[in-house]
């Protein structure tokens, strides 16, 4: 058995120390916005460059509050991914705006820049790109064109924690270069918790002072309303949770890399190429964080099967891309609309790369996927 993700290997390393950190909030019996919050704040917004950081209750009320705060609106247009999760365009449609899905680059699974300057309009509100798989999208070349036009940018970074991209010779982490940045510590994430968590991080202190409002209500002072936000704080059992792993999340994201490395050692090796399969690519200049490893495989559906029925975990992200999903059928799309999207869909299979899987257990998945095609496909 070799599980897509095993979250007890991780505990069983830093147990200790998580439950010693659990029971201190219990000890202090102070669960909202106190001091965990704020050192998991200080540590992000230091440790990124990241300006202001915003301990938020998930990455989903990141992005909602980020649009918030941003003015977002009924009848507003704002340009997304359709292959990504549901959150990223949930937002969206919460705030009765409306999604502009444009397609991806089919080797990064992220935004194609020339479909989002095309699918700019006088209504265009804000871009939302994703930094899918840990992967950011080409943030150098998206706030180019958003600035230009005067358009906010909120990165949906949920996925990519510590990834970066070298812009005019500086490393620049994701999240941080747009007008605000949205991080999910749901417990699959590379700084998972033990719930759900958030950080939206800005560098626009105005702009900070309405998330953090927006995160309680829209209360400033306490009771007195300007604003109307939501419940949307991250709380303290999450924050001394991640405080504990966030030291540890360098250490994990070279774990996660080295695995990714030895995969595509272990498909050139096996000829997995000559299968058709497509490992993913790292454009120069930038680091990729893996929290997901995918590639492209031939009978994608066959083989998830084949390596279930052999007890090895793998998953889709995504199985139907955003503009297909039934509760969008409202804004018009139409299937083979939006084709990188939608092969990516058909395609695409993650497998197990969490830190502490070993060796062995890689080189098992992948003497299976050459079993699979030579006997299988
Ligand atoms: C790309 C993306 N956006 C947004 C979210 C939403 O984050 P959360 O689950 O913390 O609400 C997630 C993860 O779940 C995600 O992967």
């Amino acid at each position: 058995m070799i599980p897509f993700l095993d979250l007890k290997r991780q505990y069983g390393k830093i147990k200790p120390e998580i439950d010693a950190a659990v029971l201190s909030v219990l000890e202090r019996q102070a669960f909202i916005l106190g001091e965990e919050v704020q050192r998991l704040e200080k540590s992000i917004a230091e440790t990124f460059d990241a300006g202001v950081a915003i301990g938020v209750s998930s990455g989903t009320d990141a992005l909602l509050i980020s649009l918030m705060a941003l003015g977002v609106r009924e009848g507003d247009e704002v340009i997304t991914s359709p292959f990504t999760f549901f959150a990223t365009a949930g937002a969206i449609h919460r705030l009765g705006a409306v999604p502009v899905f444009v397609d991806i680059l089919p080797e990064t699974y992220n935004v194609d820049l020339d479909a989002l300057e095309k699918a700019i309009t006088k209504n265009t509100a804000c871009i939302i790109p994703v930094h899918l798989f840990g992967l950011m999208a080409d943030m150098e070349a998206i706030r180019e064109v958003a600035d230009r036009r005067g358009i906010p940018v909120v990165e949906d970074a949920a996925q990519a924690i510590g990834a970066w991209q070298v812009i005019e010779g500086k490393k620049r982490y994701a999240g941080t270069v747009g007008t605000t940045g949205c991080f999910s510590f749901f417990p699959s994430k590379n700084l998972g918790g033990a719930g759900d968590g958030g950080m939206v991080v800005t560098r626009d202190e105005a702009l900070a002072e309405r998330i953090r409002r927006l995160r309680v209500h829209g209360s400033h002072p306490k009771y007195y309303h300007h604003l109307v936000g939501v419940n949307g704080r991250l709380d303290e059992i999450q924050a001394a949770v991640l405080n504990v792993k966030f030291p540890h999340l360098e250490d994990w994201t070279l774990k996660r890399r080295e695995h990714a490395e030895r995969y595509m050692a272990l498909f050139r090796e096996s000829d997995m190429e000559a299968f058709g399969v497509q490992p993913p690519r790292e454009p120069a200049g930038f680091f990729h964080v893996y929290n997901q490893f995918t590639a492209r495989f031939p009978n994608r559906d066959g083989l998830l099967k084949y390596l279930k029925d052999r007890g090895i975990g793998a998953a889709i992200y995504y199985p139907l891309p955003l503009h297909l999903q039934p509760c969008f059928a409202y804004l018009g799309y139409r299937e083979g609309e939006l084709p990188n999207a939608e092969s990516a869909a058909r395609e695409v299979l993650s497998l197990p790369v969490f830190p502490e899987l070993s060796e062995e257990e890689q080189e098992m998945v992948v003497r299976e996927i050459r079993r699979f095609y030579e006997t299988e496909a």
